[in-house]
């Protein structure tokens, strides 16, 4: 019987069959171990000379890394595995020899694994992760459909830019200019009027010459917009959220974490409420540090959000920025017109700002000012003033990074590895 290898357990003594990799191999004279992956996890198949024909045995000891195989044998538990089980193979079929497989278990440059991305992902660690990628996934639809939430699809190409209009991806529709999406977000306050609440995920592009740890050119968004809520809501709808990807993490991918070695105390009491400091108070607390660098009016660096994330223990929210380094739909806080009801979310241990999020403008005239000051013409954003026209009403939303959540999680170094095909500042391949 044809099996899988996250369905053995359900095969205990007795004879299956796995179609799998050779990830790996130790031998000696009179037994193989076979490391085989087929995807769904990893095992270890041991082959006893004394108990599998010749051919089978032969084939074992000279098996190359990655070739791809039919495993047949009975399936056993093992305490000492990861997974809980092993197999005793009876029989192994070739289905093709790889031959001088690039990848080898010794260590390789960052350069070479990008260059062999469509091969790298094969690697346990790299498959965690995108097991990890998959589970947050999955947990966001599952919280936003528990609470009511329609998924929205908005647009990829548009005629204008959402966040700024600098960093656009700038292409041809036809006789007119067009835009690869830096964010859904005006289409979704469209459409929360339409359904009240709903939640995009999509591809999200910046034309950004940033060269770091935490900045992909293309990269995932979820994107929350809710009618009828204001600031303080949408901070209560955050922290749950959150809680629910990492707790749902935790209880699903533990083989994955075990792979990644990740201290998982650090995930365990993610849980809401998350602590909130204003913008006053982050940049007091980083004189306090010794921060001289940094003056109000002056956006965030990474050493300035590490600096405050340290400090807790669970993410914490930074709320309440100066209106001029923000995007023109933000609401001025009507206590200080000068700051925005708004917050960036913090993850812990330096892994940086993983949503943004405010009140938008709800209030015609104020909205056809802004429009003014920044310079938005043309009818591209015409239909998002009629939002306002036509019974406005208070309303808030965010945007999630699916990789830089994926990064924290996971507790890797670079959010390359957080995308199947990372797009970078020197990288469209593979
Ligand atoms: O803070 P941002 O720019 O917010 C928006 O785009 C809003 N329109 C979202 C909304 O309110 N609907 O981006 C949101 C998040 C950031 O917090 C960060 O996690 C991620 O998107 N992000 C990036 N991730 C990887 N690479 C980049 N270059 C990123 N730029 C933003
Ligand atoms: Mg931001």
């Amino acid at each position: 019987m044809k099996t899988t290898i996250a369905n053995v357990h359900k095969h205990v003594n007795e004879t299956v069959t796995i179609g799998a990799w050779l990830h790996n191999k130790r031998s000696s004279g009179k037994i193989a171990f076979l490391q085989l992956r087929d995807g769904t996890g990893f095992i270890q198949g041991v082959v006893v000379k004394a108990q599998v024909d010749e051919e089978t045995f032969d084939l074992s000891k000279k098996l190359t890394q990655e070739s791809s195989l039919y495993v047949t044998g009975n399936i056993v538990e093992d305490t000492r595995s990861p997974l809980g089980y092993e197999m005793q193979v009876e029989k192994v079929e070739l289905i093709q020899e790889a031959v001088d497989y690039p990848i080898t278990p010794k260590e390789h440059g960052t350069e070479f694994l990008m260059d062999h991305r469509h091969l790298w992902l094969r690697s346990s660690k790299q498959h965690a992760i995108m097991k990890v990628r998959n589970e947050i996934i999955r947990a966001t639809y599952e919280f936003f459909n528990q609470e009511g939430f329609v998924k929205v699809d908005p647009p990829i190409l548009t005629g204008a830019s959402a966040e700024g209009t600098t960093e656009l991806f700038h292409t041809k529709y036809f006789d007119e200019d067009a835009y690869l999406s830096q964010s859904g977000q005006l289409y979704m306050e469209a459409a929360a009027m339409a359904l009240g609440r709903v939640f995009s995920f999509g591809p999200t592009f910046r034309a950004e010459k940033s060269k770091t740890r935490r900045h992909l050119i293309e990269f995932w968004m979820i994107e929350p917009e809710m009618a009828f809520m204001d600031h303080d809501d949408s901070l209560e709808v955050q922290e749950q959220y959150v809680s629910h990807v990492v707790q749902s993490v935790l209880k699903n991918c533990k083989i994955e974490l075990n792979t990644l070695e990740r201290d998982t105390s650090k995930l365990e009491n993610i849980k809401a409420p998350f602590p909130r400091i204003t913008y006053d108070e982050a940049i007091e607390f980083l004189h306090e540090k010794g921060f001289d660098d940094i003056q109000w009016g002056d956006d965030f660096g990474a050493p300035h959000e590490t600096a405050i994330a340290e400090s807790y223990d669970k993410p914490v929210f930074i709320t309440h920025f100066p209106l001029e380094i923000k995007a023109f739909y933000m609401k001025p806080d009507p206590n200080n017109p000068n700051v925005a009801l708004c917050a960036d979310l913090i993850a812990p241990e330096g892994y940086g700002e993983i949503i943004g999020g405010s009140e938008r403008i709800d209030d015609l005239d104020l909205m056809k000012q802004r429009y003014e000051e920044h310079d938005l013409t043309g009818p591209a954003y015409q239909w998002y003033l009629q939002l306002r026209e036509y019974g406005s009403v208070p309303h808030s939303g965010f945007g999630l990074g699916l990789e830089r959540t994926v990064a924290w999680i996971s507790g890797i170094e670079h959010i390359r590895e957080t995308i199947p095909f990372p797009r970078l500042l020197n990288r469209l391949y593979p």
